[in-house]
C-alpha cells in the first residue's frame, strides 16, 4: 500500500496565524464496515449515503510556535478543544490519539498551537455517531493549513488525503468528505476504490436514488454499552467472520448494479439485510451483545406493515446502535414524513427524529 504519497512535502513556509472552518457531514452505510485490521484497514468494502443536515462545524485556529523544535522532539501536539463553546478535557484523549496516528503524514502539527472549536447540528448524545463528521472536519481544517504551506496541493489530492487522515481516526469517517455516495475499501468492481481512503461512487446513479431521504428515529440516546472499537475487534475470533466479509463484498457488487439500474425493490432487500446482518454479527460475537432496543423492533415491524399496505419503497437501516434510519425516495416524502410523525414518533426518545436527505460532502465556511 502506497502510504508514502500522504506524507506532506517538506516546506520552509510558515503561516503565523490562520483559521479555517469546515462543515462536514455524517454518513449512513448501506453496505456495512464491521471488522478491521491495523491500522484501520477494513476487512470488506462499504458504501454510504452522505447526509445533508447532520453535520459538524469545526474551526481550528492555528498559531505558529516559534519554539516548536522542542515540541517535535518531545512529540506533544499542543491543542485546546472546545465543544459547543465549552472546553472539553474529556474529549481530548481521543483527539490526541488521532493526532498521534496522523503525525507522520502531517508533521507540521507540531509547529502550531491549535484551538479547536466544534459543534454538531444534531443533538448531543443523540446516539448519532459524531466521530465520522467530527474527525473529517478536523482533517479538512488540517488540509487547509497544508494547502497554505504547499500551494501546489490540488483539491483532489487534498480531499483524498483528508479522507485518508479521517480514516485513521475512525474508519467510517473516510466516507465523510465527499458525497452523495462514497465507497471505502478496495473492490474489484469499483474503479479507483482503496482500503486507504473513500472515493465517490464512480458510476452514473439512477434518478430514483437522487435526493433520497433519510429520517433518523432517535430510539435511544444513551451511551452505547459496547463501543464500535470493541465490536470491530470481536470480529477477529468470530465464527462467521470470513463469510460475512465475503457477503459484504458481494453485496457491494450487487448494490453498485442496483444504484445504476434503479431497482428499488432490490435496494430495499439488500439494505435491510445488511442492517440485520450487522446486528447478527453482534448477537453471535463472544462476548455477545445487543444494541437494538424493543422500540427498534417496534419501528421495524411498523415499517414492514406500512410498506405492504401502501406499496411503498421505504426501508430501514441501522448503525451500531438502537436508532433507526428510514430511507425512501423523494416522491414518497410527504406521505412517509406524515407516517413518521403520526405513527412512529411515539417510539422515539422524547419523540425526537431528524428528517435528512442525501448530501454532497464537506463545505468550507
Ligand atoms: O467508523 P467506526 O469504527 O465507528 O465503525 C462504524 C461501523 C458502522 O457504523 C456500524 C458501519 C459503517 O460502515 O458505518
Amino acid at each position: 500500500m502506497n502510504t508514502a504519497q500522504f506524507i506532506s512535502k517538506e516546506t520552509k513556509r510558515i503561516v503565523e496565524k490562520v483559521s479555517f472552518t469546515w462543515q462536514t457531514p455524517s454518513n449512513i452505510a448501506l453496505v456495512k464496515y464491521w471488522g478491521k485490521s491495523n491500522p484501520q484497514m477494513p476487512k470488506n468494502a462499504s458504501i454510504s449515503f452522505t447526509l445533508n443536515n447532520c453535520h459538524t462545524i469545526t474551526t481550528i485556529d492555528f498559531v505558529y510556535k516559534h519554539n516548536s523544535a522542542f515540541n517535535s522532539e518531545s512529540k506533544t501536539v499542543d491543542f485546546d478543544l472546545f465543544f459547543e463553546g465549552e472546553k472539553k478535557e474529556e474529549f481530548k484523549p481521543k483527539i490526541a490519539e488521532f493526532f498521534k496516528r496522523i503525525q507522520e503524514y502531517c508533521p507540521y502539527i507540531f509547529d502550531y498551537k491549535m484551538i479547536i472549536n466544534s459543534e454538531n447540528s444534531f443533538p448531543h448524545s443523540s446516539g448519532i455517531a459524531s466521530s465520522a463528521s467530527g474527525l473529517s472536519a478536523i482533517a479538512m481544517c488540517l488540509m487547509s493549513l497544508e494547502a497554505e504551506l504547499n500551494p501546489d496541493l490540488s483539491v483532489e489530492n487534498s480531499n483524498k488525503k483528508a479522507s485518508f487522515l479521517a480514516r485513521l481516526g475512525s474508519g467510517s469517517a473516510s466516507r465523510s468528505v465527499e458525497g452523495p455516495l462514497v465507497v471505502w475499501g478496495n473492490h474489484p468492481e469499483i474503479e479507483g476504490s482503496s482500503d486507504l481512503f473513500g472515493v465517490q461512487f464512480p458510476y452514473k446513479v439512477h434518478a430514483v436514488f437522487e435526493n433520497y431521504q433519510d429520517a433518523i428515529l432517535l430510539v435511544d440516546k444513551g451511551e452505547k454499552q459496547v463501543s464500535s472499537t470493541i465490536g470491530h475487534n470481536l470480529m477477529h475470533e468470530h465464527p462467521y467472520a470470513e463469510n460475512r466479509f465475503k457477503q459484504a463484498n458481494d453485496n457491494l457488487g450487487k448494490i453498485s448494479e442496483i444504484l445504476q439500474n434503479g431497482d428499488v425493490k432490490a435496494f430495499v432487500n439488500l439494505v435491510e439485510s445488511e442492517a440485520l446482518t450487522l446486528h447478527a454479527m453482534m448477537l453471535t460475537s463472544n462476548p455477545y451483545f445487543i444494541l437494538m432496543k424493543p422500540n427498534t423492533l417496534e419501528i421495524i415491524n411498523k415499517i414492514w406493515e406500512y410498506r405492504n399496505e401502501n406499496e411503498s419503497n421505504i426501508c430501514f437501516t441501522l448503525d451500531a446502535g438502537a436508532n433507526v434510519h428510514i430511507l425512501y425516495p423523494k416522491n414518497e416524502k410527504e406521505k412517509v414524513n406524515q407516517f413518521i410523525e403520526n405513527k412512529l414518533s411515539k417510539y422515539c426518545q422524547n419523540n425526537q427524529y431528524i428528517f435528512d436527505s442525501v448530501g454532497f460532502g464537506a463545505k468550507k465556511m
